[in-house]
């Protein structure tokens, strides 16, 4: 493991280095860590980012912003299908590492200047927090003896995942077999063979390379933030800390949108703030929120059935339609007659303000594929979950929704309108079945509330475990 400190005595820098992954689940969370260690521990920030995807840097008059050439040709980044990103832009830098060193070392050198009339300042960045999928930059910071933490925008549950996968193929989970889709994986209980991370549009093997690489970062980092809580992943983070006992570091911070601002403004779609207006019009917890994150997409006749199953519901819903949700779609149109049929109970839009939504009083379920961050914003607001994972790790994160937390249920099987009526019925009636799930709610978001408590709440504390390498304690 890599050490913090500077040597021969100096202080230690008090400016972190960040470089998310340019994608919205990437991007929020490794924000709103900077800026949570940025208002908590007064440390300056730069943030690094590539041209794809790129951030608006005005929206964070606070940091600074460095831009790393990713050398992602233009037709992968018109595709914007996130392996292929990775890859390209991994293969990119490690084809010209000396790009990525020299961004590297403009950032730590922005921070030599700006403490130039300080002369305690040590010239560098204490250290690079990076996105896990980032080896190519890891590799040129160790060069430059920059330390690097690993951010896991991901559950705990899903690194335990990557950690395993060699095993899982070894044991023949993997590449998952039809006839075993069901079958429990008691190394990572309580998922089954069809809640492990896969892919539906890249290779099984392409996906162990990623996956592979992802795993090599964590391990030669100087530590790991994971963007979860312990009132949700205790069992969890206990395993993993037993499996990287060599990382110095593995904390648990979560959530982390959270311990900052509510919003990080680095939204990379408009965020149409329109809908606060009509949800405070409508009865509290009457709403169901339907929003299926950033890149899960559906085809034409899914998104027809998810319309009239909406429709015919009868219960008020606000719906995130984004431009690129059906597939092979350039534009996405509502079926005749929904519009009135809905009018005055539903609204639909193409990207909310989705923490607003879900911490407004009107919203009493979301609808969601379970990305972790979407789940993470519903738990942190006691909103239960009806769920469609489409793939990546959004298939164990339903699995935990339902059987470990008991806070929704998956939608599963084919996408009809009666049944997506049926389970909008479920969760959003007066039922027995969705006031318990809205009972599990209320009492999951206070014991992860509890963890978020100044001082004494673990995830806290781990921003402050975190931020005591650079400013240790007074002895
Ligand atoms: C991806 C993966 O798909 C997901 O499985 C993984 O866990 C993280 O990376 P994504 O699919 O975009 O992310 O989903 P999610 O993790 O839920 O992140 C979406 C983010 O976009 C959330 O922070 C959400 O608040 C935000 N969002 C979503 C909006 O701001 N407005 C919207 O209308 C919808």
């Amino acid at each position: 493991a890599r050490s913090f400190t500077t040597g021969g005595g100096a202080p230690r820098a008090r400016r972190v280095l960040v470089f998310p992954l340019p994608f919205q689940g990437h991007i929020d969370p490794m924000m709103h860590l900077a800026g949570a260690l940025h208002a908590r521990a007064g440390l300056a920030v730069t943030v690094l980012h590539t041209r794809f995807n790129a951030m608006d840097p005005t929206r964070h008059p606070e940091f600074r912003f460095v831009e790393v050439p990713d050398g992602v040709p233009a037709d992968v980044a018109a595709a914007g299908r996130i392996i292929d990103v990775i890859l390209a832009m991994n293969a990119a830098m490690e084809a010209a590492p000396a790009v990525v060193r020299a961004a590297l070392a403009l950032s730590a050198m922005i921070a030599e200047e700006e403490e130039d009339d300080n002369e305690a300042a040590p010239p560098r960045a204490a250290c690079l927090v990076i996105d896990a999928h980032l080896l190519a930059v890891q590799r040129v910071a160790e060069e430059l003896k920059l330390p690097t933490i690993v951010l896991r925008t991901v559950s705990a549950a899903c690194l335990r995942c990557f950690l395993a996968y060699p095993m899982l193929h070894d044991k023949g989970y993997l590449p998952p077999q039809e006839s075993q889709l069901h079958m429990p994986v008691p190394e990572l209980q309580p998922l089954r063979v069809k809640d492990l991370y896969q892919s539906k549009i890249s290779s099984h093997e392409m996906l162990r390379v990623v996956i592979a690489r992802i795993t090599e970062t964590v391990r030669n980092s100087s530590g790991v933030v994971i963007n979860t809580s312990e009132a949700l992943e205790p069992a969890e983070l206990q395993k993993l800390r037993g499996e990287l006992s060599h990382l110095p570091l593995l904390l648990a911070a979560g959530p982390l949108h959270k311990l900052s601002s509510r919003s990080t403004g680095s939204s990379l779609l408009d965020q149409d703030y329109s809908c606060i207006g009509w949800l405070d019009t409508q009865p509290p917890g009457s709403v169901l929120y339907v929003s299926f994150g950033s890149l899960a997409a559906m085809d034409s006749g899914e998104f027809i059935e998810v319309a009239w199953g909406l429709a015919n519901s009868g219960h008020p819903f606000l719906w995130v339609v984004r431009p690129n949700l059906v597939q092979h779609a350039d534009i996405v149109q509502l079926p005749d007659g929904f519009e009135e049929a809905v009018k005055g109970r539903g609204m639909v839009i193409r990207w909310a303000p989705q923490q607003e939504v879900l911490a407004h009083a009107a919203v009493g379920g979301f609808w969601t594929h379970c990305g972790w961050n979407s789940t993470l914003e519903a738990v942190g607001e006691g909103v239960p979950m009806i769920c469609r994972p489409d793939a990546v790790d959004q298939m164990m994160n339903a699995r935990y929704v339902e059987e470990v937390w008991g806070v929704g249920f998956e939608l599963e099987g084919e996408l009809g309108r009666r049944e997506v009526e049926g389970a909008v019925r479920k969760l959003m009636g007066r039922g027995s079945e969705g006031a318990e799930m809205r009972e599990r709610a209320q009492d999951l978001r206070r014991k992860v509330a509890e963890c978020l408590m100044e001082r004494s709440g673990s995830s806290h504390t781990a921003i402050d475990e975190a931020t005591a390498i650079w400013d240790p304690p007074p002895k």
